[in-house]
């Protein structure tokens, strides 16, 4: 009995302690418990609604059933079987009227808050309209009332309102900004599949996207990330897209060369061609590599550039293993590095 019970202490000890530990995985910038706009707010607020539906539920029956363990157990002496009540009309009543309430406070929010969430803004002129496309294992961005396209980091205003339509190249993935809210499958397939939401960013600060569907072998690491600037410093932002980045000299021109020879079949350094590839126009004004990479060291974009399959899996990039001399890697790094926005 004893040891019973000591096993029970600890798998409850243990449970505690690992629920302690993950409380401590929220990130600020991508926790949905930490929402930086009107829609992670407002689903924020559904859960924390129908969570304590289902709380108060749970704790009302666990103590009546308690209550009835104890009230009704067998006692002392008693034989044979106690008197046997048949129906309550007064508790029946309640048992079925109040499961109704909750589900009425449950369903009326739910259902305003879904149909709000689902309002369609693409024809707003108000509204900054993105195209959303996912590939294996990168995303693309097209404003198209701007002209612009990037790839990976998501520049948008703070305080209005983001519309977004989102197709896929290739398999079905799942756009999500936990912070801002989401999340909305990526359907490949045509123009009938696109799907469209919207988000908006009260705050400035840099949220962290993630691909929410299983799609391949790095699904795991197709990350990217949200710029939620200022309204003045988006306008700048997309007129220093436009002017591009600033021209190649010295050893950046070299790499230039190599960049015309070898990497512009797939990628655009025009922020306003689509391309097969991430569109590399602020390629070094980038937050991360690939999503999840640090943008610091140079022998990592190297190892990206000869070997992207290295940091991810069944990465569409081909190897440049054994195509490039030292030199041209170097100078093409180089180049990379140097397309910043002026
Ligand atoms: Cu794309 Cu998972």
């Amino acid at each position: 009995m004893f040891n019973r019970l000591q096993r029970v202490w600890r798998m409850l000890a243990l449970t505690l302690g690992a629920a302690l530990l993950l409380t401590g995985c929220g990130h600020e910038q991508s926790s949905a418990l930490l929402p930086a706009g009107p829609v992670a707010e407002s689903q924020l607020w559904l859960i924390k609604l129908s969570l304590s539906v289902m709380v108060t539920v749970i704790v009302v029956v666990a103590i009546i059933f308690v209550y009835v363990l104890f009230r009704f157990r067998a006692r002392k002496g008693q034989t044979g079987i106690p008197k046997q009540v048949e129906g309550n009309t007064a508790l029946e009543i309640i048992w079925t009227v109040v499961p109704i309430l909750l589900l009425f406070i449950l369903a009326i929010p739910t259902v305003t808050t879904t149909f709000s969430l689902a309002e369609d803004f693409t024809q707003s002129e108000d509204a900054v309209q993105v195209k959303v496309t996912a590939h294996q294992f990168w995303w693309e961005f097209e404003y198209p009332n701007l002209g612009i396209v990037t790839a990976q980091d998501l520049y948008i205003p703070t305080g209005q309102t983001i519309s977004f339509e989102l197709t896929s190249k290739d398999v079905i993935h799942s756009f999500w900004v936990p912070a801002l809210g989401g999340k909305m499958d990526t359907n490949p397939g045509n123009n009938n599949m696109v799907n469209k939401m919207w988000l908006q960013a009260d705050k400035e600060g840099v949220f962290l996207g993630k691909c929410a569907e299983l799609c391949g072998a790095s699904h795991a690491l197709m990350d990217f990330k949200v710029v939620a600037v200022s309204p003045e410093e988006f306008d700048a932002w997309v007129n220093k897209m436009k002017e591009g980045p600033a021209a190649a000299e010295g050893v950046a021109l070299e790499g230039e060369k190599v960049f015309q020879q070898s990497c512009i079949g797939c990628h655009a350094v025009d922020a306003g061609m689509r391309s097969i590839g991430p569109n590399l126009t602020s390629f070094g004004d980038r937050l991360t590599l690939a999503g999840v990479l640090t943008m610091d060291d140079n022998e990592t974009l190297k190892q990206w550039i000869l070997n992207s399959e290295s940091f991810k899996e069944e990465s569409k990039m081909p190897s440049f293993e054994g195509q490039l001399s030292d030199e041209q890697l170097d100078a093409l790094v180089e180049y990379l590095r140097g397309l910043k926005l002026q």
